[in-house]
């Protein structure tokens, strides 16, 4: 055998190659580019819908529907997969109490349909993507994750009923699974190759930075919640940080490990008067807003108990300071297009 042939046989049997449903979008791609830098190798599965195409490369784009399990079924027949880790999914929760049915298609279904095709291909790892939401408005602040599924809108209980299927799958089909519960995500890559660009946008730090961008003011949604400045207190995790936690994730798979549910924060909330002065502090910036009624659904206050990663998966937040994610995110937003 060629030099060249034997060592890239080798260099293949030591790589694992992992699944990325969703790597088109904001929490994927920057995942994707985590793993990348881990030394693992990527397949992206991604439909598109919300994702943006110039954010995979296309060597590793497949352009699939969750729906479609033989579709799914053909891009792992590809390569042997070693883990799924499964971002693809609609996110926004105000849409999914006006059209729940895409919600319970796209994200519980879809998922079904993904679990589907994985134990056809004998795949039996994933890492899935699950949200705060599943508590709804929590009766213990910081959260840990032993508190009750209580989800208060259609988003988050689409998230619970996949939450409860991998309980299913593992127990009748040997799949192990991490369920991550990911409290604010924020921020863009420290070296700056991708970020935040959902359509419509409707996450705080991005519309403050675009608010500055365009002059035309945003709104802070409600001063009378029973926090110490009247305004709903969030627990931001730099988008990096929350890539790190799927590696952690994976690692803990492919070592043999059970199946797990930990919340992904920093333990640490900001109120959104808080996170505009962090906004105006590193911009130098003023943010054009105004004062507006409270948003429906929005509990005071969301932070998580984060001690289950850290104790046992040694996982702790790196990026997660509110000027580092507000930086990195003005950064991305003032990138050259
Ligand atoms: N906010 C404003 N003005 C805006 C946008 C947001 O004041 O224009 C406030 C919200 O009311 C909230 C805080 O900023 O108090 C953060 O709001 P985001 O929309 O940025 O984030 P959420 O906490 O509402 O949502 C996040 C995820 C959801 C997930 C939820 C879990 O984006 O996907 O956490 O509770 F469901």
């Amino acid at each position: 055998m060629r030099a060249d042939l034997t060592i890239c046989a080798a260099y293949n049997a030591f790589v694992s190659t992992i699944l990325v449903t969703g790597g088109a979008g904001y929490i994927g791609s920057n995942t994707t580019l985590q793993l990348l830098d881990a030394g693992y190798d990527v397949i992206v599965a991604d439909n598109l819908s919300r994702g943006h195409r110039e954010k995979v490369l296309p060597e590793r784009l497949r352009q699939v529907d969750l729906n479609d399990t033989e579709g799914l079924l053909r891009v792992m027949a590809e390569q042997p997969i070693e883990a799924v880790i499964h971002f693809a999914a609609y996110i926004a929760v105000g849409e999914s109490m006006k059209q729940p049915e895409l919600y319970f298609k796209n994200n519980t279904a879809g998922s079904l349909s993904l679990l589907t095709a994985m134990v056809k291909a004998n795949v039996k790892k994933i890492v899935f993507s699950s949200t705060a939401a599943v508590y709804g408005m929590p009766s213990k602040v910081p959260i840990p994750e032993d508190l009750p599924y209580a989800p208060i809108n259609a988003y988050g209980e689409s998230k619970v009923m996949v939450e409860q299927l991998l309980r299913w799958f593992d127990e009748i089909h040997g799949m192990k699974s991490v369920c991550l519960r990911y409290f604010n995500a924020a921020g863009a890559d420290p070296q700056g190759r991708a970020g935040e660009d959902h359509d419509p946008e409707t996450h705080l730090i991005p519309l403050m930075l675009r608010a500055i961008q365009t002059g035309t003011p945003m709104t802070l949604f409600g001063d009378d919640y029973p926090t110490p400045d009247g305004t709903c207190i969030r627990d931001y995790i730099h988008v990096t940080d929350l890539a790190r936690a799927h590696i952690a994730a994976v690692k803990h798979l492919s070592a043999g490990g059970e199946s797990k549910k930990y919340n992904v924060g920093t333990g640490s909330g900001f109120s959104v008067k808080e996170v505009l002065d962090a906004v105006e502090r590193v911009t130098g910036k003023k943010v054009p807003h105004t004062m507006g009624p409270r948003r429906e659904g929005d509990p005071a206050e969301l932070v998580a108990d984060s001690s289950r990663l850290r104790n046992e998966q040694g996982w702790s937040p790196v990026y997660s300071g509110i000027d580092q994610i507000v930086e990195t995110a003005w950064a991305w937003a003032n990138r050259p297009k």
